[in-house]
């Protein structure tokens, strides 16, 4: 028999578990990639007008329908809107987290080994960094085997279940990753190229601003908040019917986007504080850039600089485990609810067959390189059809389906928990989910499709 469906037990564990889930590799890694590639300050109002436009509205509505159904995605669309076909945004959202899952998990696995080669003291030799990610990432074995140990971490996690697992962990994991970067931060500004990295970050350049620029803001605060993916859904699904909808949608969102920025106050004052090194390196920054930075910024203290790589790559893999938690959940609770399975078994499973995919992805990077379909190695594929495609598509519908579909009574009774919290700006937020939000995707979509 499957377990009883548990919630939540407190509201600080609803903000941290959502907020676990939100922020990940995307705030550490990618938005300082993203921010460097876009002109630096500009790419952050634009990506800051993103996430209250579109991220808060779409985050809400993800909320409201899991909690009102206390289901697993595809199940929460099934009974919302019965013998409909909205049902397949449910479906999409339980098959993207899979995709995902799969290849979130071979990076995890990199910097779980980039943390154990600082530790080791192997990382701060000086090497040609580049070649050093190369020869690692296109072996065969060695990423595997980190992949597979970071996975068995999130397995772990889930397998105890929402109370003892997600929620119990995300309270110890989110103020320790606070805490992190706090530590960081104040060291990033005792660096000598700080003001520079600082100017960059905090002087728009109007310039730059491009169609593609707010394109890829948006893009990053979908992946960034998790959208679209059936993680906030579920994790939704555990909320208590006091959880306070609206307010959480803020906290996690102000939450998320602090992070994000706060990494960028720690990349880039690094980052500029040695020679001939340039911001917009692009996905090598973490993996190629910052080990280069560690290494040369601390040449005279090397003990600071195992300290501070250190502490970076925990960040890093405190910040994927919470993010990969979501994931699996998603994926898991529809296996336990469908399949009627305990919560052990379909863990289990789930790691197993992502893993399995996993496998593929991370040898794309070695001797499956040359295996491409439309240009794209097989972890290409994976990101590409899961952000670019299925994640906006899902958002898409997320609104249609909320905005145009469900009665606005039950929006309204839901986000204000029976018209007991006031949500004055409640037509604002229709307005953003009907029209604003629906048509910012769409345009996204077209110029993918023409880029
Ligand atoms: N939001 C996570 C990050 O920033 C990634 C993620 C996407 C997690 C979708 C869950 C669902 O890394």
């Amino acid at each position: 028999m499957a377990e009883k469906r548990k919630n939540f037990t407190s509201k600080l564990g609803v903000v941290l578990a959502a907020a676990g889930s939100a922020v990940g590799l995307g705030n550490v890694w990618r938005f300082p990639t993203e921010v460097g590639n876009n002109g630096g300050a500009a790419f952050i109002l634009i990506y800051l007008l993103c996430v209250l436009g579109v991220g808060v509205p779409v985050m809400m509505s993800e909320f409201l329908i899991g909690r009102h159904t206390h289901a697993n995605t595809i199940t929460a669309f099934s009974k919302l809107a019965p013998g409909k076909w909205w049902r397949i945004e449910g479906v999409a959202g339980v098959f993207v987290a899979f995709l995902i899952l799969s290849y979130y998990t071979i990076i995890s696995g990199w910097t779980l080994y980039y943390l154990v080669q600082s530790l080791k003291g192997s990382l701060l030799v000086s090497q040609d960094y580049s070649a050093y990610f190369s020869s690692f990432v296109s072996n065969s074995y060695i990423p595997l085997l980190y992949a597979v140990v970071f996975m068995l971490m999130t397995h772990l996690v889930i397998a105890r279940g929402v109370q003892s697992g997600i929620e119990r962990f995300s309270k110890i994991m989110m103020p320790l990753l606070l805490l992190i970067i706090g530590v960081l931060v104040v060291c990033s500004f005792g660096m000598p190229g700080a003001g520079t990295g600082l100017r960059f970050l905090l002087k728009p350049d109007f310039s730059k601003v491009t169609a593609s620029v707010v394109l890829s803001a948006m893009g990053q605060a979908f992946f960034s908040l998790s959208l679209a993916m059936g993680c906030l859904c579920t994790y939704a699904s555990y909320f208590t019917p006091d959880t306070k909808l609206v307010k959480t949608a803020f906290s996690v969102c102000s939450i998320d986007t602090f992070v994000a920025i706060l990494s960028g106050f720690i990349i880039f004052p690094a980052v500029f504080s040695v020679p001939n090194v340039n911001p917009d390196e692009g996905p090598g920054l973490v993996f190629v850039t910052l080990p280069h930075v560690f290494n040369t910024a601390f040449h005279s203290l090397p003990l600071l600089g195992y300290l501070f790589s250190g502490l970076f790559y925990l960040l890093l893999l405190l910040a994927a485990l919470t993010s990969a938690m979501s994931l699996h959940e998603s994926v898991t609770a529809y296996v336990i609810e469908s399949f009627n399975i305990r919560r052990q078994k379909a863990s289990a499973l789930v790691s197993f067959c992502c893993m399995a995919l996993g496998v593929l992805c991370s040898l794309s990077f070695g001797v499956l390189s040359d295996f491409t379909v439309c240009g794209l190695t097989i972890f290409g594929l994976f990101d590409f059809c899961a952000s670019k495609i299925i994640m906006p598509a899902g958002g898409l519908i997320i609104c249609l389906f909320t905005g145009w579909y469900l009665d606005r009574k039950l929006v309204y009774n839901e986000l204000t928990n029976g018209e007991t919290v006031p949500f004055r700006m409640f037509r604002v937020y229709v307005f953003l989910i009907r029209y604003v939000v629906p048509i910012a995707i769409i345009l996204i979509f077209i110029n993918e499709l023409l880029g």
